[in-house]
């Protein structure tokens, strides 16, 4: 099987230590000067249509010590592509004039394109803003180098955090052999949302943000930082004042301080005038960075002062040094002119292609032909560059739940930037529905089956020729009469919990979670008893696993009462996983600021029997079990001008 290195995640940390241990070697036999045949007859091929100084001299020159051959497109002008030659094409004849390519390409993900069509090694030098894995590799080994370990280390990464691609592979890579890592983005330069889901979803690690504007230390000029979290996850540890309070005693040591420039090249018109992070020369003399080392991919524009240099903890030169012998050491492993890597399964085995689904998910592709998947939303993806036999591709990757819309995250196979489906369709039966999370199911087997369409709205579905599913069956689960039986219900076994009513405190989720919440406190309050206050909670703003889709709605929390010493009893009208009733534990223990309550208890009208996390209502006005393919419908007559409870499946299927 061949191998190719597109993205960092094609190599274990075992093997990212087998090739150091070679890099050794390989450095120890430059510094010789000795002779070196491992390679002779063997042609590597270096394609780089961008300009580049270190990783093509280095990798040319690692083929030379080795004793093979190099054949060079130096520049985009110089070779058919100028022409319009696509890259399928130069993959495949470039695979019969060379045992190895590397390519440096100005479109995210066009490495991608060239391995799935080469029948040689490719590498990866750099291509768009995506990924520079083998620059990483020397990073990773200069640390190892320096500092003995990865591991345990602090590394912040400074500058273009959203165009440089050297800092895309190496925070991955960096997250996996166990360092912490800040972020200290310029402004608008701030990480990709892929990189942090990738970060989120493949390591565990969600970031954690906060706002510095004003904080002056290693670099100036910063408006956010973010940390990778020291500890294992803790829900309620993501305020920025923790942040700022772990990011000060991280600051305390930092290991390294990877600098890099801003990538003007990618910039739009206008893009790149803000205040961009700089090295300043008196911040190194700070007692706490005595062993700091500086690092940079270089090339620099003016982030780092050449004053700098002379500094025995600036290595950026001895860093760009290290790209041959890892380089050789890369060679020699793709090339299997030695047996270096470990011979465990190779990460992504079998199929050439794009590696299985970051998430661990089955690496189901979902391929757009005829309008059946939205395009890649970045303009750099190289399905744009390529478009006359290239579709988008993409997989999913996760699931988002707003507050009126639900969506499926696609990310997309050669570039992984994301786009969000609001609309799921069946290729054969050319229909569609609004995707919510009972279609989940569903869409995942339509995916398997290869039959998942995916829309961004449902006016997309439409103009593709995609007609509505129509509903599926539906049933009455409660009436008008059941409906208003469990809300009395529910009022008496909270009279029976609560002696003294007037400790309580009603906090009602929106929409129906309020309506219930002062249908249960005007019972109690009928005929002289105790009038239990109700507030309004928007608990959207409060949930981790969505991202607004809505981002203008209005917030629609309304507490007008505090919360210290209380007795809490939170309202919603379905307990379906818990997420819900989570966000609001989270409002209100850190995000309304309304004092502790005593305890919180959990009222609900339906319970759906799903459980996420380990939350149990505390009053339940009926259980009923439905199935995760289904819908539930509360209509109460103050919202919906009708009352009852209705299960209904999201479509007839065909
Ligand atoms: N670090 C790096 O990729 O340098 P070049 O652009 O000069 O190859």
């Amino acid at each position: 099987m061949t191998r190719h290195l597109v993205s960092i995640d094609d190599l274990r940390n075992d093997e990212i230590e087998a090739l150091f241990a070679c890099a050794d070697e390989m450095a120890d036999l430059l510094a010789k000067r000795e002779p070196c045949t491992l390679l002779a007859g063997r042609i590597m091929a270096t394609l780089f249509f961008e300009p580049s100084t270190r990783t093509r001299l280095s990798f040319e020159a690692a083929m030379h010590r080795l004793g093979g051959g190099v054949i060079s497109v130096p520049d985009a002008a110089s070779s058919s592509a100028a022409k319009g030659e696509s890259l399928a094409d130069t993959a495949r004849v470039i695979s019969q004039y060379a045992d190895v390519i590397v390519m440096r390409h100005p479109a995210d993900g066009a490495a991608r394109v060239l391995a799935d069509y080469a029948d040689v090694p490719v590498i990866n030098a750099g291509d768009g803003s995506h990924e520079h894995p083998t620059q990483t590799l020397l990073d990773l080994y200069t640390l190892r180098k320096e500092k003995g370990t990865i591991k345990g280390l602090t590394v912040a990464l400074c500058g273009d955090l959203r165009h440089g691609r050297t800092i895309h592979s190496l925070a991955a890579a960096l997250v996996r052999f166990g360092a912490e890592l800040i972020f200290l983005p310029g402004r608008d330069l701030e990480m990709p949302d892929h990189l942090s889901r990738r970060l989120a979803l493949r390591h565990g690690c969600r970031l954690r943000r906060a706002r510095v504007s004003g904080v002056q230390f290693l670099v100036d000029r910063l408006d956010a930082l973010y940390l990778t979290p020291s500890g294992p996850p803790d829900e309620f540890a993501f305020s920025e004042e923790a942040t700022l309070r772990e990011f000060g005693e991280r600051l305390e040591k930092i290991d390294a301080l990877y600098v890099t420039r801003v990538q003007r090249e990618r910039l739009g018109a206008g893009g790149g005038d803000a205040p961009y992070p700089v090295k300043t020369d008196a911040a190194l003399s700070d007692p706490r960075y005595r062993e700091t080392i500086v690092m940079h991919p270089l090339p620099r524009v003016d982030e780092l002062p050449y004053a700098l240099d002379a500094d025995p903890r600036s290595k950026y030169f001895k860093q760009a040094a290290y790209g041959v012998p890892i380089r050789m050491a890369l060679l020699l492993a793709l090339l299997e002119a030695r047996r270096i890597f470990p011979a465990a399964p190779a990460l992504h085995p079998a199929e050439p292609g794009p590696p299985a689904a970051p998430d661990g998910r089955a690496g189901v592709v979902i391929s757009g032909r005829d309008g059946a998947t939205p395009p890649c939303p970045n303009g750099r993806c190289v399905t744009r560059r390529e478009a006359l036999y290239l579709p988008p591709a993409f997989r999913i990757l996760a699931r988002e739940r707003g507050a009126a819309s639900h969506a499926l995250i696609l990310s997309c196979v050669y570039c992984d930037a994301e786009v969000a489906g609001t609309a799921v369709g069946h290729l054969g039966q050319r229909r569609y529905a609004r995707y919510d999370a009972p279609l989940e199911e569903l869409a995942e087997r339509w995916a398997a089956e290869g039959a998942l369409a995916v829309f961004a709205a449902e006016a997309d579905a439409q103009a593709a020729g995609y007609r509505p599913f129509p509903p599926g069956p539906s049933r009455t689960v409660l009436s008008a009469e059941e409906v208003a039986q469990a809300i009395a219900d529910l009022a008496r076994r909270i009279a029976e919990a609560h002696a003294d009513l007037g400790r309580v405190r009603f906090l009602g989720i929106r929409t129906r979670g309020v309506t219930l919440a002062r249908r249960v406190a005007a019972l109690l309050g009928a005929g002289g008893g105790t009038a239990v206050p109700v507030g309004a909670l928007d608990v959207f703003e409060f949930r981790d696993d969505t991202t607004p889709l809505d981002p203008g709605a209005p917030a629609g929390t309304d507490v007008p009462f505090g919360l210290e010493g209380h007795a809490v009893v939170l309202f919603d009208d379905v307990f379906y996983r818990g997420r819900t009733v989570r966000a609001a534990m989270h409002a209100i223990t850190h995000g309304l600021g309304l004092g502790r309550p005593e305890a919180v208890q959990v009222a609900v009208l339906v319970d759906r029997g799903h459980r996420e996390f380990p939350i149990e209502p505390t009053f339940v006005g009926r259980a009923i079990p439905t199935s995760r393919r289904e819908r539930v419908f509360v209509r109460l007559r103050e919202d919906d001008g009708t009352e009852e409870v209705v299960v209904q499946a999201p479509i007839a299927e065909a």
